[in-house]
This record gives structure tokens, C-alpha cells and sequence, in this order.
């Protein structure tokens, strides 16, 4: 049995800001029915909780934490949700605030709440043989699990689902957040600051990131946001593991919020299409294909593509675009105005509602995604399940989950492009509605989408081999009798 403990910020169903939250929701269950380990979670106690779920937390312990100039009180609660245990770490001061980010020591919280999670480690009967930390919010739990060893052999991984946001702060706070030797500072400094994604990639047994392409990229400059020489020095504890999704919550067939459940049959589908297009007020046609774009409308997702080519293709052709999110303003005011310009042929809904987003994937028959960068991508995953068709760039986890229709070979599960460029979206979008178009092509598109499986079976079974090679370093050396170092074999 192996002891695993994830740190990480956000975790479905307590708290979720994005995609990482998904993962720390459902991995833990993949590697605990697949393989003999004992995952377990510690996350931040935020007020934003739900109170049901405060409601059934029990307190478990509790201590100090000295931290600079404060020493704070932490109380640990725990919680079992489907056979998976949760630590909460709860601090007034740090927590107990509206939202989970966005505030002007997001910093110091995270720095703290990594030191309260090593400390826990002292005071729960839990003793992990991996602490498997995830993004900048939880690096410096990694640098201090290397620094401190508050459990000995405990070995450590760090995950990347996200190199854009590293946790910056500057230099001089390490005197006043961490009581340690001047010679740590190396390890947690990057370009003269405090870098706690850096941290933790200089000071993990293990990188992991949510894709082997991601994995590639991030050794580029133009992907690795200044850290590619460190990850190069690291490259060979460096490896991709693409994310599942968790096919019991995203099921056509049993989502309460589907009007008309499906598996993979497109007559049901067309009926969704009917109520989405009735409900947003776009001509009623089961014929017309609908294209789709849920997601927080940033950078990141592309949208400077669509905003370049939105009017020459809903001009040129008849179809209906659906456009569900929010996010920065710039964006925001662009597909509203878009709207009034293509009145029967967009609809743009600047709002989150997980129920309405379901519904479009399960009415839509295009979902667009042409991200700029994309670790993994859930949404993708989601469409291929509600048997929309996915359009993506060719990077990141879009190049590892959708492989382009090819007439000739009747292969392929969606549609995609290279370069960053606008034109080519275009191009890749008049393509997918001449194949719409043309049944055969289109029924042999369907059924690979029909046949498209991303469960977190595999991905669980990479990670517990990868737990399983570095517990095998902690297994005793003996000096053979020519010198050379055996490994005691685990028996
Ligand atoms: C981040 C990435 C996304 C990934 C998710 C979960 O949100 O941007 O691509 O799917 O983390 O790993």
C-alpha cells in the first residue's frame, strides 16, 4: 500500500475556479479503484465552501505555525466524500475571505498554506510516501518537504497544469516567510523573485505535466514563460500524463441537465437542438449546424482568432454560433456587439451555468476550442462525450486528444490547425461544414467521435507506475562485493 497526499488549492465539488480543480476531484478516485494506494487531499478551508459540506467535517487536530513575524493557529477538519479523505486547513486570517483568489497577498496565503500542510504532516496519523503537489500555489510545500524532510524518504511530485501563473512575490519576503538559511534562497528565486512554481520544479523528485505535447512545449521559450532552462536541467524528471475526465459526471445519457438524454444517437441530439435553439431565440432548424465556444473568454483560449474571423464566416454561411462565458471585458463587449450584427446567427451569453453549458455541448454539433497554449484542455473532452464535434489548434492537450478528419482514411475525431493564425481557423471551419454536409464523410466522422474514450483509467495507471519508481529509490543501497551499489529489491 502506498500513502499519497495531494496538496492543491481547488478540489470539485468543494471549490473551483478551473480545469485543476476537475483533476484534484477526480484522479484521486481513478488511482484509488484502480491500484492499491491511499490518496488523500489537503486543500485550503475557504468560507466559499458550501455549508453543507462545512457541516460535515469533522475537526481533527490542530497547531501552531510560526510564520515570519505571525504565529498562526491552524485547525485541520476532515471529510470523507466518496471514499476519498480530505484534510481542510483552516486559518482565519488567510481563508476565511470572499472568493479564493484575487487578493493582494494571494502570495503569502499560499506560502503559508504550504507551511501549515508540512507541519500537519507531524500531527496526522496520515505519513505519505509521496506528497503530489499541484500548481504555484502548492510549490513551496514541495520546496519545504525537500528542506525540512518532516517525514523521512518521503518523496515528492510536482505537477504543472498551468506554467503561465507562477507565484510571484519579491525577494525580500523570504526573510519574513521563511525561517531558513540564507543558502535556500536559490532554489526559490528566479529573475530576483520569489518564485514558488520555480521551487517547486527545482526542488521535486518528479515533474509531471497534463500532456506529453505540453510536456514538449514547455521546453520552448515560446511556451515556457521564462522557466525553459530549468525545465531542460529537469528534463529527465520531466514527463506528460494526460488528464481524463470522469465519464459518470459527464454522460449524456444520465446528465440531469440534458433535455433529452443520449448516448450516441443523432436524431436525440437534434432534439436538443431544437430546445437550445428555442431557448436562445435562434432560428428553429435541425439541419443548421451549431457551433460552440464555452470557456472563460481570455487570452489563453484563442479568441483573438475567432474575434478576426467571426464575420466572415457566420457572412458566407449558414449556420448558428453559441458563444457561453465570461471573462475579460475586451472579449466580453466584442461577442456582444458581434451578436447585434449577426442577429440570427449568433448568440452570445456572457454568464457561467454549468447546467446551460452542458445543454450547448449536448445541442451543439461543432465545439470551437483554438487555444494559443492548452495543457490539457477538459472542454474538448467533454464535446467528444456529447458527441460534438471538437475544432482545435494542434497544441498542447487539443494535439494529444483531437486528430483531424482525413476523408481519404476515414480517420479522426475532429478538426485542427497548426499556426496560430487566423486564416487558418477559417479555413479549418469552412472545412468542417462542407463535411457536415456531405453524409457519409460526416456519418464516419460521427462514429469516431462515438468512439472516443479519454477515462482516467490509463493516466491513473501512469501515475502509480511513476509513484511506484520513486518509492523504489527509497529502498535501501548494499555495497556489493565489487563495490558497485545494488537496490534491495522491494519484495
Ligand atoms: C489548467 C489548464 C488546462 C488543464 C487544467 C487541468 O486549467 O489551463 O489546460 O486542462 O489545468 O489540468
Amino acid at each position: 500500500m502506498q500513502n499519497i497526499l495531494f496538496v492543491a488549492s481547488e478540489c470539485t465539488p468543494f471549490v473551483k475556479t478551473g480545469g485543476l480543480a476537475d483533476v484534484i476531484g477526480s484522479l484521486p478516485q481513478a488511482l484509488r479503484t484502480n491500484e492499491k494506494v491511499d490518496v488523500r487531499v489537503i486543500l485550503p478551508l475557504y468560507d466559499e465552501i458550501e455549508a453543507e459540506w462545512h457541516e460535515q467535517m469533522t475537526y481533527e487536530t490542530s497547531f501552531n505555525v510560526e510564520f515570519g513575524w505571525r504565529n498562526q493557529e491552524v485547525r485541520i477538519y476532515t471529510l470523507t466524500h466518496q471514499n476519498i479523505m480530505y484534510y481542510f486547513v483552516e486559518n482565519a486570517y488567510y481563508f476565511t475571505r470572499k472568493g479564493i483568489y484575487g487578493y493582494y497577498d494571494d502570495g503569502e496565503r499560499f506560502v503559508f498554506f504550504s507551511h501549515a500542510v508540512i507541519e500537519a504532516l507531524h500531527h496526522l496519523d496520515f505519513k505519505p510516501d509521496i506528497l503530489h503537489a499541484h500548481d504555484w500555489q502548492a510549490g513551496i510545500a514541495v520546496a519545504l518537504a525537500k528542506i525540512k524532510q518532516p517525514i523521512a524518504d518521503m518523496k515528492t511530485v510536482f505537477t504543472i497544469h498551468n506554467i503561465k501563473y507562477q507565484g510571484l512575490m519579491k525577494l525580500d519576503t523570504y526573510a519574513d516567510f521563511f525561517q531558513l538559511p540564507e543558502e535556500h534562497i536559490a532554489g526559490m528565486e528566479w529573475n530576483g523573485m520569489l518564485n514558488c512554481l520555480k521551487s517547486a520544479l527545482f526542488h521535486a523528485d518528479k515533474i509531471t505535466t497534463v500532456s506529453p505535447t505540453y510536456a514538449e512545449e514547455i521546453k520552448d521559450p515560446y511556451f515556457s514563460e521564462g522557466l525553459e532552462s530549468i525545465l531542460l536541467e529537469r528534463e529527465e524528471d520531466l514527463v506528460g500524463i494526460l488528464n481524463g475526465i470522469d465519464t459518470r459526471e459527464y454522460n449524456p445519457l444520465t446528465d440531469p441537465a440534458v433535455p433529452v438524454p443520449f448516448r450516441s444517437s443523432r436524431n436525440k441530439k437534434k432534439e436538443n437542438k431544437l430546445i437550445m435553439q428555442e431557448r436562445v431565440g435562434l432560428p428553429i432548424d435541425a439541419d443548421k449546424p451549431i457551433y460552440t465556444i464555452i470557456t472563460r473568454l481570455v487570452e489563453q483560449k484563442g479568441l483573438h482568432l475567432v474575434e478576426h474571423i467571426v464575420d466572415a464566416f457566420l457572412e458566407e454561411n449558414d449556420v448558428q454560433l453559441i458563444i457561453l462565458g465570461t471573462g475579460d471585458s475586451e472579449f466580453e463587449h466584442f461577442f456582444k456587439e458581434a451578436e447585434h450584427r449577426h442577429p440570427n446567427k449568433l448568440v452570445t451569453m456572457l454568464t457561467f451555468d454549468e447546467a446551460l453549458a452542458r445543454q450547448l455541448y449536448a445541442a451543439s454539433d461543432f465545439f470551437i476550442m483554438p487555444s494559443l497554449f492548452e495543457p490539457c484542455g477538459l472542454a474538448q473532452l467533454i464535446a467528444l462525450q456529447y458527441k460534438s464535434v471538437p475544432i482545435v489548434r494542434e497544441t498542447g492537450g487539443l494535439k494529444d486528444t483531437v486528430h483531424a478528419f482525413n476523408e481519404l482514411t476515414g480517420e479522426g475525431n475532429g478538426f485542427s490547425f497548426t499556426n496560430y493564425n487566423a486564416h487558418d481557423l477559417l479555413t479549418v471551419l469552412n472545412y468542417s461544414l462542407t463535411i457536415y454536409h456531405q453524409p457519409l464523410q460526416w456519418l464516419k466522422l460521427s462514429q469516431n467521435v462515438n468512439k472516443s474514450r479519454f477515462s482516467w483509467k490509463e493516466s491513473a495507471h501512469e501515475y502509480t507506475t511513476l509513484y511506484r519508481e520513486l518509492k523504489a529509490r527509497t529502498l535501501p543501497h548494499v555495497e556489493s562485493e565489487d563495490g558497485l551499489e545494488l537496490q534491495v529489491q522491494e519484495i
